[in-house]
């Protein structure tokens, strides 16, 4: 297995922030003194009033409750913008890249930025936000993006971002979960050339979201958009209000963020972020993770729609004082060269994207990466599946030319930032692995029957004690919290995540073991796409499972059982895709769909996932038990008509 393991190179080794027994001792300072090692590392954020107290938190349920620095109080755009205006007020914050490569880029000086958020700020509070209000933002990925974001915070209005590739109905769920006033979009988003009407998509949604009263629309392709009585143009309303606006002081446990994801039942959930621990997390793991060291040039290629974007494109860059950059556009548009020109012409030196990507482009061969230049890359990062070995390999040798190494950063919309990944002057690298726990993760492999594993073994994934970085609650559902992540293994958190432990401790994540896939990074609940499907007049029942893809990681397919009378056809298929694409949003298009008489069901009428699985996965020799099917011929009708 030698073969498959990568040293840290020398100069990592000597060079890098944290080597191997600075790993080591971080790791047992903060499991020996976990008081003392997070208060110091508090230290790192600027506080108003600095916290005297660090975790205080049990997962069990008599005395539930997770704390992190409850006596401080602090504000997170001010620890983005404000403590960096003396030393580097100057210095580029955000370089943004336009989706045209032959348009100019932006970039906004920490300064800029400051004033930037302000404005946005003030606008805000001019249409009558104010501190814990939910605002909702459905936004391209502009500047303007970052200024919402970054303007709530200071105002202490909690953010939901919704992406904007999610449809009117996916919005208009989201926006009246959390009884949101307003919402921040724009004209129209752009993307490989393509334009997304955002601000109709809205308008669509206005009518299922009575909470709604204001929408703030910023200008920013100039398409033609319907302005109504709810509707303020930003460009107009920035033009009344100052740049001052002082932040507002927070406590550390106020909530920052909502951020909705998709779980294995129901509606998505709203994930709760706070303020002082999540922005701890978020700014020491982009450090840890990545030796985020002054001059970088960061770029975190995900969209700021998700969790990634949040982390990693905006709070932990921006509050290490470094530059980021805010791509608008698509990896491979207009051809495969794109993302490796972006690097060039910032000279980017870390880079952040995901496997899904990276399969992409490894089709296309190595001829647009080798005909760029990439000098200045030091560091690659994965994010948001597992990556498999040969696309590893390919960023490892192709991309970074055997010099950078690859971090594969194992974490969740609920965890904030990172718990299981490499440190660069520290971790030997193992392609597909994601390998070591962070200081302060401790993480347990569990059976079934909720025994802890020990030693070599796969097993599900737990995380045994809280970070300052975990998820406070479900919005307006604590129970559902408390429900869906700590009842499994009594005690523990419980990610959802099966996960293999080698000798060398290394963990592996082999995927979600609940009813949640993984498409191209993006997290889908198979309960919404089924939903959607049944919502079609012509549909009786429908249940999905993934399948695998070989770009997208995972891909959707559909068993569909129509209603009596209805024949199913390749147009009533096409028909049933582009719905749920309009129901939910282009990223939860099934990628097959099977229409069957019926549905394997056991005598109590559950449908039995496991055989839809095999049977999409086209393992349909090993089925296994049907005998406590009602109606085991149904499998055989499912196996010989399988699609793919
Ligand atoms: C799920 C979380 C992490 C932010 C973006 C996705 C899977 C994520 C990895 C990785 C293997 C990974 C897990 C996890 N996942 N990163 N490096 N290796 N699997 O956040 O949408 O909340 O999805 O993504 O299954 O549970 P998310």
């Amino acid at each position: 297995m030698t073969a498959d393991l990568f040293p840290v190179p020398d100069e990592w080794a000597t060079q890098a922030r944290i080597d191997a027994a600075g790993y080591d001792r971080l790791y047992a300072a903060a499991k020996d003194g976990p008081d003392a090692f997070w208060l110091e590392q508090a230290k790192r954020l600027d506080w108003i009033e600095a916290p005297q107290k660090a975790g205080d938190w049990s997962f069990d349920e008599a005395d539930f409750h997770i704390e992190w620095f409850a006596d401080g109080t602090l504000n997170a755009a001010a620890n983005c913008l404000d403590r960096h205006l003396i030393e580097r007020g100057d210095q580029v914050a955000i370089i943004w890249e336009p989706d045209v490569p032959t348009e100019e880029p932006r970039r906004f000086t920490y300064r800029e930025l400051h004033a930037e958020v302000c404005r946005f700020a003030n606008v805000l509070k001019a249409n009558g936000a104010t501190k814990g209000d939910r605002v909702t933002i459905y936004m391209p990925m502009i500047p303007e993006a970052a200024f919402a974001v970054l303007a709530c915070a200071r105002i202490g209005a909690v953010h939901s971002v919704v992406f904007g590739g999610f449809s009117a109905d996916a919005l208009a769920g989201r926006v009246q979960d959390c009884d949101s006033r307003i919402v921040v979009t724009a004209d129209e988003g752009r993307r490989g050339g393509k334009r997304v009407a955002l601000k109709a998509c809205v308008d669509e949604a206005a009518a299922q979201a009575p909470s709604l009263e204001r929408v703030i629309v910023v200008r920013a392709t100039g398409g033609d958009v319907a302005m109504g009585e709810r509707d303020v143009w930003y460009h107009e309303a920035a033009a009344q209000v100052s740049t001052d606006c002082p932040p507002e002081p927070m406590n550390a446990e106020d909530p920052l963020f909502i951020l909705y994801t998709s779980g294995s039942t129901g509606k998505p959930k709203g994930v709760l972020h706070s303020t002082g621990g999540y922005l701890l997390w978020a700014s020491l793991t982009h450090e840890w993770c990545f030796d985020y060291r002054p001059g970088d040039v960061w770029w975190c290629a995900a969209d700021i729609g998700w969790v990634t974007g949040h982390t990693y494109i905006l709070y932990g860059p921006l509050a290490n004082g470094a530059t980021t950059l805010m791509y608008e556009g698509l990896p491979n548009w207009p051809d495969a060269s794109r993302i490796w020109q972006v690097v060039d012409r910032h000279r980017v030196t870390g880079l952040f994207t995901a496997p899904t990507a990276l399969r992409a482009l490894m089709k296309e061969g190595d001829a647009p990466v080798t005909a760029t230049d990439r000098s200045s890359l030091r560091i690659l990062g994965s994010v948001g599946e597992p990556i498999n070995p040969e696309a590893w390999r390919w960023y490892h040798e192709v991309v970074g030319e055997g010099r950078c190494p690859i971090i594969d950063t194992w974490w969740q919309t609920e965890t904030g930032g990172a718990l299981i990944a490499p440190l660069p002057g520290a971790t030997a690298l193992k392609p597909g692995s994601a390998t070591r726990p962070l200081p302060g993760i401790f993480p347990q492999l569990m059976d079934e029957k909720g025994e802890v594993l020990e030693g070599a073994t796969s097993g599900n994934l737990c995380i045994t004690g809280s970070w300052p970085g975990q998820m406070r609650t479900v919005w307006g559902d604590h129970d559902r919290f408390f429900q869906t992540y700590f009842t499994t293994y009594p005690g523990k958190y419980f990610t959802g995540d099966g996960c293999r432990r080698d000798e060398d401790d290394y963990y592996w994540i082999t995927g979600r073991v609940d009813d949640v896939i993984n498409v191209s990074g993006h997290r889908m609940g198979t309960a919404e796409v089924e939903s959607a499907l049944v919502l079609h007049a012509k549909v009786a029942e429908a249940a999905v499972v993934g399948m695998p893809h070989e770009v997208k990681g995972q891909g959707i397919y559909a068993y569909v059982t129509l209603n009596g009378g209805v024949a199913a056809s390749e147009e009533l298929a096409a028909e049933l895709k582009h719905w749920v694409r309009r129901e939910i949003g282009p990223i939860a298009t099934p990628d097959a769909i099977q229409f069957a008489p019926a549905l394997p069901k056991t005598r109590s009428g559950k449908i039995m996932r496991r055989i839809l699985r095999k049977i999409a996965e086209g393992d349909t020799g090993a089925l296994g038990d049907t005998s406590t099917l009602a109606d085991p011929a149904v499998v055989d009708d499912l196996v010989a008509n399988r699609v793919g």
